[in-house]
């Protein structure tokens, strides 16, 4: 059966870590928006989907999902800025991919989290000014003011990379072991 990865990424880290499980397991890489992809698409029997998180939503998820054949083998690995030890952060994120690709009679056999990074330098303008505003009305509250929200602005401008290189092996040895089985 032939499986393939498919990335969608902002800044970059979505689409090292596609390359990393593709080096790995030996998988053929397309960015969702590879003009070869739609002929490629219809002879795998496996898709492996890694796409950044933005506001607990996987980016361009209409789109993934829309790329999908029927009764495809998906997995999703969904790479973010925050701590998906904590089931609290995963259960958003893991419910908008699965309303979205059950909407399309799709199930996707397992989703895997990572995080990611933040690259202020490939910000656009607007972006760089909202988040450093973000950023400094967080930093002003008191501690008692602050919501998750701001935590999080918090925690991404301080420490803007989370690059997981454990976690990554981790999700390449699990996706192996479930193509085994
Ligand atoms: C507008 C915006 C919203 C984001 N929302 C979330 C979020 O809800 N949860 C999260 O974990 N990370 C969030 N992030 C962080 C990104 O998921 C993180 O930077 C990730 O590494 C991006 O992947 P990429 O490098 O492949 O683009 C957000 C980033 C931006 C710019």
């Amino acid at each position: 059966m032939k499986k393939i990865i498919i990335y969608a990424s902002k800044y970059g880290s979505s689409t090292k870590y596609a390359a990393e499980i593709g080096k790995a397991l030996d998988y053929p890489v397309y960015s969702y928006q590879d003009k070869q992809l739609s002929s490629t698409i219809t002879d795998a029997g496996e898709i492996i989907f890694v796409a950044a998180v933005h506001i607990s939503k996987p980016i361009a998820l209409k789109k993934l999902v829309e790329l999908c054949p029927p009764n495809m083998n998906v997995t999703f690995v969904a790479v973010g800025l925050n701590d998906y030890n904590l089931a609290e952060k995963r259960t958003p994120v893991e419910e908008s991919i699965t309303k979205e690709f059950a909407a399309n009679n799709i199930k996707v056999n397992n989703i895997y989290y990572l995080r990611g990074s933040l690259d202020m330098k490939r910000m656009s303008l607007l972006e760089k000014t909202m988040f450093k505003k973000f950023y400094k009305d967080a930093k002003g509250k008191s501690d008692n003011q602050k919501n998750d929200g701001d935590q999080f602005i918090l925690e991404a401008y301080e420490n803007p990379d989370f690059s997981d290189v454990k976690g990554l092996e981790n999700i390449i040895q699990q996706i192996k072991t479930d193509s085994a089985s």
